[in-house]
């Protein structure tokens, strides 16, 4: 194991430079950012990246929120996946029943808020578990319509990419995906369009959100009795890692309640314990009707994904199935990380008082960090240009990423001009501490 980062050659080192360049050749174009984050990882252990050059970095992403407790697996998951290889692996959960999916889905319905009767579908990713919460919300309501909010990530296929409204590109090209989606603005208490401070008056905010869904869109646009599902992100992450005001859910519950519309929550990123509670919407103190996990359900160990929604909105034999939903060796997987995860949540809650003490202040210490926002261990950093004008800074913040990563920390960015510090939840305080301590001086040093 490491105790620090180590740094033999500035990346993107000589081997680094060799795979990059092949990657681009054969790879379909994605999401890398060549310039900002050349990291080439060839092995991870614990809360560390090794690189192809031999660089070892401490890791603040958890390889985007899914390597919650740390790499390359658990030991305990490991053990008990290793064990099942020689059972049973693939199983057509959709088709043939078995014993490993229905244990995971009883642990499941027991874990996830809601004083109801719950059922799960099993799928492979994040996108495909909301597809699925697209296709129960419009088949048990048999209404059209969904209400999705501005800055949110729901996924990129063509469901679920309607939902979504983050970057352009993601939907540059593509029309049309899935229609019928009205979005609306987000409680952002830092960048709202009403240029509200919400931290200063979060009533203000939300019933401004609120007034603008039944007003704007409920008045002018759709009618209310059409729509099935409002989506949300508890805290959004791909969008900059928001935390909305702390009753925005309550109230929303209470105008989706007046109109029999259900309410979707999307715990793709910050479910599984990232923000100190298994699901983010504990903190919120709501009952969705509908939950989707995915990314951090196995800690990274199998894909999986997973819907759990009220027994009452179940779809008849043959509505929606897939292949690979209910694999014994993710169900195994997932019962083992909810365990792990379950004991890991006070040590959650203990170090998010560390993370607010060490980047808080750096908003007064720095003039281009604008806002500084987190829940557990999922702290979102915006970089403005100025503070007055909060005029995105993506140069500094994509500055900031590489200053880190050349110190032998690995960052991601996310939203306009923010950072996510999200590392492995297994995270020790003394590591929290090397890699708050280089964040600061990457911020220091793009400044
Ligand atoms: C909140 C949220 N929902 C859905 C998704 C899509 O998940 P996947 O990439 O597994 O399809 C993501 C991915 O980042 C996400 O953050």
């Amino acid at each position: 194991m490491y105790e620090k980062p180590l740094i033999k050659v500035e990346p993107p080192g000589p081997e680094a430079r060799k795979f990059m360049k092949k990657h681009h050749e054969l790879i379909m174009t994605s999401t890398h950012d060549p310039e900002y984050l050349p990291l080439v990882i060839e092995r991870a252990v614990g809360v560390w990246f090794v690189d192809v050059d031999g660089n070892v970095y401490l890791d603040f992403t958890s390889a985007i929120a899914v390597n919650n407790l740390g790499y390359p697996t658990h030991p305990e998951i490991a053990r008990a996946v290793t064990e099942q290889l020689s059972i049973l692996a693939h199983a057509a959960g959709t088709d043939f029943y078995n014993p490993y999916q229905v244990s995971l889905a009883e642990l499941l319905v027991s874990i996830a808020p809601g004083e109801f009767g719950k059922k799960v579908f099993f799928s492979n990713s994040g996108t495909e578990a909301n597809e699925a919460a697209i296709k129960i919300a419009r088949y048990s309501t048999n209404r059209k319509y969904f209400i999705s909010f501005i800055g949110s990530f729901h996924g990129r296929t063509m469901g679920s990419l309607g939902l979504t409204a983050s970057k352009p590109v993601h939907k540059k090209r593509y029309y049309m995906w899935m229609p019928g989606v009205y979005h609306v603005p987000y409680p952002n208490p830092y960048r709202n369009p009403w240029g509200i401070d919400g931290y200063e008056h979060p009533d203000e905010l939300v019933n401004r959100v609120l007034d603008y869904i039944e007003y704007w869109v409920f008045e002018h646009q759709i009618p209310a009795e059409e729509v099935a599902a409002i989506f949300f992100e508890p805290v959004q992450g791909e969008g900059g890692y928001v935390v909305p005001p702390k009753n925005f859910f309550q109230q929303l519950k209470k105008l989706a309640d007046k109109y029999g519309i259900l309410l979707a929550d999307d715990e793709v990123q910050m479910g599984m314990g990232r923000t100190g509670k298994m699901f983010a919407i504990e903190h919120f103190e709501v009952s969705p009707d509908i939950i989707t996990l995915a990314k951090a359900l196995t800690a990274g160990t199998i894909p999986l994904g997973a819907t759990i929604f009220r027994k009452d909105l179940d779809l008849e034999p043959g509505a929606h199935s897939n292949t690979f939903g209910g694999h014994a060796l993710a169900a195994i997987a997932a019962a083992k990380a909810i365990e792990v995860t379950r004991k890991l949540l006070p040590h959650v809650s203990e170090l998010e008082k560390l993370f607010f003490e060490r980047l808080a202040p750096l908003k007064e210490k720095y003039p281009k960090v604008g806002d500084v926002r987190g829940l557990g261990l999922a702290w979102g950093v915006e970089f403005v240009k100025d503070r007055k004008t909060k005029e995105h800074d993506a140069k500094t913040r994509n500055r900031v990423v590489y200053e880190a990563l050349r110190r032998g920390l690995v960052l991601l960015g996310c939203g306009k001009s923010s950072i996510r510090l999200i590392p492995p939840i297994v995270i020790t305080e003394e590591q929290a501490k090397i890699g708050l301590d280089i964040f600061e001086e990457a911020v220091k040093a793009a400044h």
